[in-house]
């Protein structure tokens, strides 16, 4: 081997030397980088998109896919009213939404209650057969299920409902007075059991996990405020006052829809009231 062939060799492992070096410096970096954040800052990190995630996300195995649609086979089914209302402008509800934490002892109408499902989950349309819904959603996966305390609305007694997309009806979950249990579960604000209705927008994280993985989870709380808003809009242009709420006991308002709190959760509440 000539002078030439030996230098080339070593260049190469130089080369090779410095790559690894380079490697462990930036990893064992992230590492000390991912120490010193805060748990909140570690979920926004790590869930991050960068390509090597992208890539590694390819190798990595993900839940598999809950079914789309929940169902409580054998409970009182009630179909609600066609959603037919016709408003005010989408620029007048923008316009004149406000949060509203006071409400009149009238009761809302189901008609009413009906068009706030529809605004929230309704379905709008269809694609290769699978049904779209009214809030816009990450690969149109629908991670959400609604349920509603109802408090005082016309003609439906009180309990928990489930929210039924494909059917716009409502399944009774469990009959009786929530009101307490949902004041205390959402630290006493009172508007949530003064509220003809209160929505709880629950989600089924492997939905989205099963397809974009722990960044899915950041998808989730994106379409809570889609939906939320959705509610307000509708709250506002039916001459209804409503308002979100992001402070709540997770556990409580869990134990009140009876889900587990990891694989479905509470994301949101979402009162509204007659004015
Ligand atoms: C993520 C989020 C969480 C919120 N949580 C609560 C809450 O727990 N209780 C409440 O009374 N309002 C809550 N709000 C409503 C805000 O207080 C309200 O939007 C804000 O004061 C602005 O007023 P406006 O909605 O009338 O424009 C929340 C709003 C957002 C976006």
């Amino acid at each position: 081997m000539g002078i030439h062939g030996k230098k080339s060799k070593f260049a190469i492992a130089t080369a090779m030397l410095a790559v690894a070096v380079f490697v462990c410096v930036s990893l064992a970096g992230e590492k000390k980088h991912e120490k010193e954040l805060s748990i909140g800052e570690r979920f926004h990190h790590e869930s991050s998109l960068t390509w090597r995630g992208v890539l590694g996300d390819m190798f990595r195995t993900k839940p598999k896919k809950p079914p789309q649609y929940k169902t409580y086979p054998g409970v009182k089914k009630i179909k609600l009213p066609k959603p037919e209302y016709k408003g005010m402008t989408v620029e007048d509800a923008i316009k004149n939404r406000r949060s509203v934490r006071n409400y009149s002892t009238k009761a809302i109408s189901k008609a009413q209650l009906s068009q706030l499902l529809f605004a929230a989950q309704g379905v709008t349309g269809k694609m290769y057969g699978q049904a779209l819904r009214s809030a816009p959603s990450a690969g149109a996966l629908y991670p959400f299920e609604i349920y509603v305390v109802v408090n005082n609305v016309q003609d439906l007694p009180q309990g928990i409902y489930h929210y039924c997309v494909l059917e716009h009806a409502l399944e009774l979950v469990k009959a009786g007075d929530f009101s307490g249990k949902i004041t205390d579960a959402g630290l006493e604000q009172e508007m949530l059991g003064d509220a003809g209705v209160t929505f709880v927008l629950s989600a089924i994280f492997d939905r989205v996990r099963c397809k974009y993985g722990e960044r899915g989870f950041r998808y989730v709380y994106i379409e809570a405020g889609h939906i939320s808003q959705n509610i307000y809009l509708q709250s506002v242009s039916l001459g209804l006052g409503s308002v979100c709420a992001g402070a709540f006991l997770d556990e409580k308002v869990n134990q009140v829809i009876d889900v587990d709190g990891r694989k479905e959760a509470a994301i949101y509440l979402h009162a509204v009231g007659s004015l």
